[in-house]
């Protein structure tokens, strides 16, 4: 009998001591009780506000977020990243037809030419040295849907041979291969643009800006063009030998 008792009670014991090493989700859910997250939403008393750092998987996910940031970086194209940092430095404003024409002219413009058009736009000076001069052309624009838009241009007209269209900041693309560069940005972009312009082209390279001038820089050629009652100025440049300094 007293075998029988201690039996019972050693039972006794070791269910009391089992239950209470179980986990407290697992007795909630035994018992029916709301776990502690749930008691809180379900308590009358004013509920805390909390910030992202209250939350353990909410600075999982930034950490998370943040490393998806580098990988969208590393997947990233190279001329959307050429982009992203670039400093505008012109609105878009197309120079009148009439202005191109003489510009290419004013520069003269040959199929042996490599012309450049530093902030492209809609295309038209890269196009009218392709189709009238039968020159190879580029276009350097920052703008997306101006991108898009001279890029269907050349197809339509089938240049695609002759003329391409960067997508990137002029001033962190290589310029180098141009004979004749086209300007057309606003006074302090020019200023920026000079020692880009000083170092990369070649002597003898035409440089034709409209309206602003190239500061510091003796144009060889002005050219004022009427047109719709106003006034456009044409500036040729030419690349010496050496800047003087
Ligand atoms: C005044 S518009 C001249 C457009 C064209 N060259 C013309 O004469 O018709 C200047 C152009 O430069 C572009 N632009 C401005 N900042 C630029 C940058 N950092 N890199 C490339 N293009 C840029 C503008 O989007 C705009 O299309």
């Amino acid at each position: 009998m007293a075998v029988l008792r201690w039996a019972i009670g050693a039972i006794l014991v070791s269910f009391l001591l089992l239950w209470g090493l179980l986990p407290s989700e697992i007795l909630q859910m035994k018992t029916g009780e709301p776990s502690v997250a749930h008691a809180q939403e379900d308590s009358t008393e004013p509920k805390r506000v909390y910030t992202n750092d209250d939350w353990p998987f909410n600075r999982r996910r930034s950490a998370t977020s943040a490393s998806e940031t580098e990988t969208a970086k590393e997947t990233e194209s190279p001329s959307s990243a050429r982009t992203r940092r670039a400093e505008r430095l012109a609105p878009f404003v197309a120079t009148p037809m009439q202005v191109v024409e003489k510009m290419l002219e004013v520069a003269q413009v040959t199929s042996s030419d490599v012309v450049y058009d530093l902030g492209s736009g809609d295309g038209r000076i890269v196009i009218m040295a392709a189709e009238k001069y039968g020159a190879k052309a580029v276009g350097v624009e920052l703008d997306r849907l101006l991108v898009e838009e001279s890029t269907a241009k050349i197809r339509e007209r089938n240049l695609g041979g002759l003329v391409s269209i960067i997508q990137g900041d002029l001033l962190q693309t290589d310029i180098r291969p141009a004979t004749v560069v086209a300007v057309y940005l606003l006074p302090g972009a020019n200023e920026k643009l000079r020692p880009k312009l000083e170092k990369e082209l070649r002597p003898g390279t035409r440089v034709i800006v409209h309206d602003i001038r190239i500061p510091r820089w003796r144009s060889s050629q002005d050219e004022a063009v009427q047109v719709g009652g106003g006034t456009h100025f044409i500036y040729l440049y030419k690349i010496p030998e050496a800047f003087q300094r």
